[in-house]
């Protein structure tokens, strides 16, 4: 691992531990150790190091949040699936580490159910990018580390 290297976190939110037999007409086959892996070898490529990590809980994400600080994390690439659309608490956390973050899906949300085109994350997020399945991580982690000047 390079010490030197920016710190980007990557955080999976509820029911994406379930990728790969979770409505695989919406979602796809590949699973989160798939989109992982792939995340990895493209940190490797870019020069970052990455750390990963999924919950269901949305006070185990905040955590890891709250813990970026003290981890030195630059940047955190978030797929905060259904909280996404209630939680004022995970957007309040993003805010008070005042990390850039890049919001992903899986699936465009904005042509699915109506209760799927607000998010609480996306006015304090860097950008949004959803729509591109798998993919979309892949354009989030190159963003974000354009971004941060890597
Ligand atoms: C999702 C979209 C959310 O609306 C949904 O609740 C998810 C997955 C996506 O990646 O497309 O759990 O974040």
């Amino acid at each position: 691992m390079n010490e030197s290297a920016i710190h980007i976190l990557v955080l999976h939110g509820p029911n994406l531990n379930l990728l790969g037999t979770r409505e695989p007409e919406v979602y796809g086959r590949t699973t989160l150790q798939d989109i992982d892996a792939e995340l990895a070898v493209l940190a490797e490529e870019l020069g970052v190091e990455i750390t990963t990590f999924q919950s269901n809980h949305e006070g185990e994400l905040i955590d890891r949040i709250h813990a970026a600080c003290s981890q030195g994390v630059a940047g955190i690439v978030i797929n905060p699936g259904g909280l996404t659309h209630t939680s004022v608490a995970l957007r309040d956390a993003l805010s008070a580490v005042a990390i850039p973050a890049v919001e992903v899906h899986l699936s465009n949300v904005h042509a699915r159910e109506s209760f799927r085109h607000h998010s609480f994350i996306s006015p304090i997020a860097i950008g949004q990018i959803c729509g591109f399945g798998v993919t979309s991580y892949a354009l989030a982690l190159r963003g974000l580390t354009r971004y941060l000047g890597q």
